[in-house]
């Protein structure tokens, strides 16, 4: 019989070994994950998986009740997932699919040339019909929504509130705004071509928006001036933004916006990171911010309501008069 020789380990010293591990595992999970933010950063707050809000009472965010109303429908229904395949009625496509078949069938009722743009008020191009708009970044589209809860509940938004975004791309977080607000009250600067043309096209004229008349502006160069200097933004917001952009670009965008930026009660918010600030070093960082008359107010989470995730935020205010 071979002999069995090596290292005895008893249970209580294997279960340690492993919680040891997990507990190392979890922080070196969450260092690197978080952004390395600047030594004065303090983290401002943390979002909650437990929605808190007004829902059905005039609020922003569901309520806890809204969330069980919604779970017991679905109890009470007596649903669970199924593959989507064909059933009566139901003819699954992918959007490649549906759009070859807008393509080549056009739907069962639809005009022959010459008339086929004729009774079209707004001819849509059929990749903005199928939606592929709604896929152009890699998260889910509902992620807008989440954006939009988080960022109106920071700012106590009001109808009557202005906000700006810095690249609102295809509106999956700005139609929720313009949706809110009051008219002109959404104002937005992006560079994207095909992003604007699925916001005007599709996104704003499929939803019933185009009362509401935001001003969306084509540029990539942060300069404001189409939007005009007479009022000041409660909120000025980058989502999935800035860490796409030359740090410059970045430092010229705040300069100039700060101005814009309602003196204390106004709030920039930007998400993801900050490395165009945090790549200077914390001394630097904290005082370029100062020079321009921002202040740094702090770092939040905030945990998405349909799906396992959640954004980074930082936040800014403006100081001086
Ligand atoms: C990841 S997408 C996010 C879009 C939108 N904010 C959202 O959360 O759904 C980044 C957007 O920033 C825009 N963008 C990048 N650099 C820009 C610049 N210099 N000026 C304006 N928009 C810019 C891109 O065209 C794109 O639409």
């Amino acid at each position: 019989m071979p002999s069995q020789r090596g290292i005895v380990i008893t249970v209580p010293v294997l279960v340690l070994s492993v919680l040891g591990a997990a507990i190392f595992l979890f922080f070196l999970f969450f260092s690197l994950s978080s952004c390395s933010c600047p030594g004065p950063f303090p983290a401002a707050s943390s979002g909650s998986a437990v929605p808190v809000g007004g829902g059905a009472r005039g609020g922003i965010r569901p309520t806890e009740a809204d969330i069980e109303w919604v779970k017991g429908q679905i109890r009470a229904n007596g649903l669970h997932m199924q593959d989507n395949v064909l059933r009566k009625g139901i003819n699954p496509r992918t959007r490649a699919q549906q759009l070859e078949d807008l393509n080549q069938f056009k739907g069962i009722s639809h005009y022959e040339e010459p008339d086929s743009s004729n009774h079209t008020a707004l001819p849509c191009p059929g990749e903005l019909l199928v939606e592929e708009h709604h896929s152009y970044y890699g998260e889910p589209w509902a992620g807008g929504r989440d954006v939009f809860e988080f960022l109106a509940d920071a700012v106590h938004l009001k109808p009557d509130s202005r906000v700006l975004e810095i690249g609102c791309g295809t509106l999956r977080v700005g139609l929720h705004f313009i949706t809110y607000l009051d008219p002109d009250h959404f104002h937005c600067l992006e560079r994207d071509e095909l992003s604007l043309m699925a916001a005007f096209r599709y996104e704003l004229p499929s939803r019933g928006l185009l009362h509401k008349r935001p001003l969306i502006v084509r540029g990539e160069d942060m300069d404001f001036t189409k939007f005009g200097s007479g009022s000041t933004y409660d909120l000025i917001y980058a989502s999935a933004v800035f860490l796409h952009m030359p740090d410059k670009l970045v430092w010229v965008g705040l300069e100039r916006l700060v101005g814009k930026l309602k003196p204390r009660e106004g709030r920039i918010f930007v998400s993801h990171n900050i490395k165009f600030c945090s790549r200077l070093g914390g001394e630097e960082c904290t005082r370029r911010l100062t020079s321009l008359g921002l202040e740094y107010v702090g770092k939040h989470a905030h945990d998405s309501l349909l799906f396992n995730h959640y954004e980074i935020w930082f936040e800014f205010k403006r100081f001086k008069e």
